[in-house]
């Protein structure tokens, strides 16, 4: 469910039409709703009535501070990856004891940072980490919250790129080494064992994968405490899958909370989730504007003034992104087949092969929807474009949460050298 209609002939975010945006704006540009994020949050915690539920939303998807703060009044926490995303998410206004720190490459500064802030766990994802983590700990004289994060050898299904919990994959520590490795956090100094952790991956269209995991995990937990060692919570990560056209139908939030309701059920565990995509996926938008068609041979370019640099998930995983006008299209106007691509100087700068759209003339514009996760965090400034703005809207009003850069900004960073200038 999202907040994005036709209403009066022009495609909405909440009450303010797309055509006003981008006319302030300008394209490309991303647009959220407001609602929209509000409203996954809220499902999901309706969803986990009942249990005990940390929701640390996992900043990745979506790490804008206004994004991040209008969760943060929702009561989520954040999963972050980065020093980055810690200092983001407490500038926001999420509590430092809401907030979980994942990732395989985790810094001692990093580490350090956390431990000041007083975070809520380390998700470890090796013995290296843990070794350095305990060092650490023990320098800044605070002890650190851990989970190991197991890889459960586990195939979540959905594209291999997004796929983390096989045994091939970088994440985790190898199923068979967890116990050995929780036996030596409970003798290392500074470390104080909370839980375990799980990520299978991410656009997940099947609990199946997920329960297995879980599965897994729960009587791993089990086995560890029998060993002595204080297995409070399960974190059971991200990787709710979302739909992103007509006839996808990702589980819902309820299946997916009862189902580890029911795995979980009678052994008192806090549960914590690390939803990302769910939540800011359908909530934005990027606006665009049609600049060009180009008919070749056998096909017929559409090209438009986003690129792969403001929206790389077609190129990176074969993304889909459904593609609307925001001039509502009325039942007689004609239809067309495009490749869609954008002006980058890259042949994966294309968005969809073969779709056909409702004809496009240049200057219309256009929204690719479902684009609030992983859009505008993964862009770049390559080719020497502006990096995209977003805009937040709420109810009928909207604002700038961050505005196209000016060239001076883009280049303030750089510097040459005073020999290059004196020779010239
Ligand atoms: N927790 C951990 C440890 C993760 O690595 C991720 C995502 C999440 C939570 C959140 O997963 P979500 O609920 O959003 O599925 N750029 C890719 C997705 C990469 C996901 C990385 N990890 C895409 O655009 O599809």
């Amino acid at each position: 469910m999202h907040h994005f209609n036709y209403s009066g002939g022009h495609l909405h975010c909440e009450g303010v039409s797309l055509e006003t945006v981008a006319g302030d704006v300008g394209t490309p540009c991303y647009v959220y709703s407001s609602a929209t994020l509000v409203r996954h949050a809220n499902v999901i915690a309706e969803a986990f009535r009942g249990q005990s539920v940390l929701i640390a939303y996992s900043v990745k998807a979506n790490g804008n501070l206004a994004v991040l703060a209008t969760l943060a009044a929702q009561g989520c926490g954040a999963d972050v990856v980065s020093g980055g995303e810690l200092m983001r998410a407490r500038k926001a206004g999420i509590p430092a004891s809401k907030i979980v720190f994942s990732g395989v490459g985790k810094t001692a500064a990093e580490m350090a940072l956390a431990l000041e802030q007083g975070i809520h766990q380390f998700n470890v994802e090796s013995a290296g980490e843990l070794r350095l983590l305990s060092e650490v700990a023990v320098k800044v004289g605070r002890d650190a919250p851990i989970a190991l994060r197991v890889n459960p050898d586990v195939a979540a299904g959905g594209h291999p790129n997004i796929s983390t919990g096989k045994s091939g994959d970088k994440f985790g520590v190898p199923w068979g080494e967890a116990e050995a490795l929780y036996a030596e956090a409970a003798r290392l100094p500074g470390i104080r064992t909370v839980g375990v952790d799980v990520h299978i991956g991410s656009q997940i269209g099947d609990l199946t994968p997920m329960r297995a995991a879980f599965e897994k995990v729960v009587t791993l937990a089990l086995r560890l405490r029998g060993q002595g060692h204080d297995i409070r919570r399960i974190d059971v990560g991200g990787g709710l899958g979302i739909p992103y056209k007509d006839g996808d139908a990702p589980p819902p939030p309820t299946a997916y909370a009862a189902m580890i309701a029911e795995v979980t059920a009678g052994h008192g565990f806090e549960v914590i989730l690390e939803p990302g995509r769910v939540i800011a996926g359908n909530a934005g938008v990027l606006l665009t504007t049609a600049l060009y068609e180009k008919q070749a041979p056998d096909r017929t370019f559409l090209i438009i003034d986003a690129g792969m640099n403001d929206l790389i998930r077609p190129a990176l995983y074969g993304a889909h992104h459904d593609i609307l006008p925001l001039a509502e299209p009325d039942a007689g106007h004609a239809r067309k087949t495009y490749d869609v691509v954008g002006p980058i100087c890259e042949s994966t700068d294309k968005f969809a092969s073969e779709r056909e759209l409702p004809e496009v003339a240049p200057g219309d514009r256009l929204a690719f929807m479902s684009a609030g996760a992983y859009g505008a965090v993964l862009s770049s400034a390559y080719n020497a474009r502006p990096l995209v703005p977003e805009v937040l809207v709420n109810g009928d009003r909207y604002d700038i949460i961050r505005r196209r850069p000016t060239f001076e900004e883009m280049t303030g960073l750089e510097h040459v050298p005073e020999w290059l200038t004196m020779e010239a």
